[in-house]
């Protein structure tokens, strides 16, 4: 089952807010119901957000009836600035959505731009599997039988187009025959945690235990936890990396504990036009995902509420990042230049050979 694929001549993808209690599919070939969804976190998750923002673009481009190329590329950078509007956080949405544009911009008629954005969209939903199924299998080599592992959020399958990226290292691990478990935090305010990793876990069959977030300091302490894999939304040129809000403090309470902190993430997250993470703009999203639970209110009316949907782990924390293209170690930034560098070289040569 894929999170998201282009199916009939559509966009189908599952819809991440009704998980796990139905398993809904939506499909449009309508970017403006792709780009409300990514909004309402129907989509989520940075690699799925991506190959969602390409995939909305293609639908834009094939929608417009302009004949004029100079006019049809003019809509589509309006199109392309209303997908990238939906959030701010993850960089993978602007990945995605330049992605699509680079090939189009350079497209010599309006039909060909259709067919080369479209392929482009395509060929990003193929490359985000493997590029997964890549980072497990770098990932795994750091997880040894018989390991404790914790996560946050969900950077499982249904983050990407398939497998994960915190979750593919868990899967990997799992499908070389370790005994492994997980510990997964809840993750309020979104629960993406017990919704949608301990779902994933459960049909995987890799044992695992939901705890909520404030209990991951006492179960560093008092049980053993032998390291914490996470997925990123934007990893900065010095290895500050992003995640959903509570990763910060997962951060703290690893090292505080001695225990390693790995983030697993594709290449297409790592922003290294941004110097540090104090300089990535974190989602500020709406109070009544604080004062509801799954729709149900828990605080009072009229209380004052803050809800950044992110954070980030200084990099002084993180003990590895984990890309399809290598485990990068501290001091970051040069690991972080050359496996950007390798995977842009890949993109140029995949678009070569069509
Ligand atoms: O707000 P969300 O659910 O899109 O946030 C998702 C996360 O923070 C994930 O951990 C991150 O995107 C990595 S997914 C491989």
């Amino acid at each position: 089952m894929k999170t998201i694929e282009w199916f009939d001549g559509k966009v189908r993808y599952i819809d991440q807010t009704k998980l796990p209690l139905e398993e809904i599919f939506i499909e449009t070939n309508d970017y403006r119901v792709m780009a409300a969804d990514i909004k309402q976190l129907v989509i989520r998750g940075a690699p799925c957000i991506g190959v969602a923002a390409g995939f909305a673009v293609a639908l834009g481009a094939l929608e417009i009836q302009e004949r004029e190329r100079p006019r049809f590329l003019a809509r589509l950078e309006e199109v392309a600035g209303e997908i990238k509007s939906t959030r701010p956080t993850a960089v993978n949405l602007f990945w995605g959505v330049e992605r699509v544009m680079e090939v189009a911009r350079v497209g010599v008629g309006v039909d060909q731009i259709k067919r080369s954005a479209l392929a482009e969209a395509k060929r990003m939903a193929a490359e985000d599997e493997d590029i997964c199924r890549r980072i497990g299998a770098h990932g795994s080599e750091l997880i040894q039988d018989g390991f404790n592992i914790l996560t946050h959020c969900n950077a499982g399958a249904l983050a990407c187009v398939d497998y994960g990226t915190a979750l593919g290292v868990i899967r990997a691990a799992h499908e070389q025959g370790k005994k492994i478990h997980v510990f997964v935090d809840e993750t309020r305010p979104l629960l993406q945690g017990a919704r949608l990793t301990a779902f994933e876990l459960t049909k995987a069959g890799i044992p695992m235990t939901l705890i909520t977030d404030n209990m991951a300091g006492h179960i560093m302490r008092t049980r053993k936890v032998n390291c914490v894999v996470v997925g990123a939304d934007r990893i900065a040129a010095n290895g500050d990396t992003t995640n959903k809000i509570g990763t910060y403090s997962v951060s703290i309470l690893a090292k505080e504990h001695g225990i390693p902190f790995y983030v697993a993430a594709p290449t297409s997250t790592i922003d290294l036009k941004i110097a540090k993470g104090d300089d990535i703009v974190i989602e500020e999203r709406k109070e009544d995902e604080v004062t509801t639970i799954q729709g149900k209110r828990v605080a009072p009316f009229g209380v004052k509420v803050a809800n950044p949907a992110f954070d980030f782990a200084p990099s002084k924390y993180v003990s590895a990042i984990i890309t399809e293209h290598g485990v990068v170690r501290p001091p970051f930034e040069q690991g972080l230049r050359s496996v950007v560098s390798t995977a842009n070289q890949a993109i140029r040569q995949a678009r070569q050979s069509g």
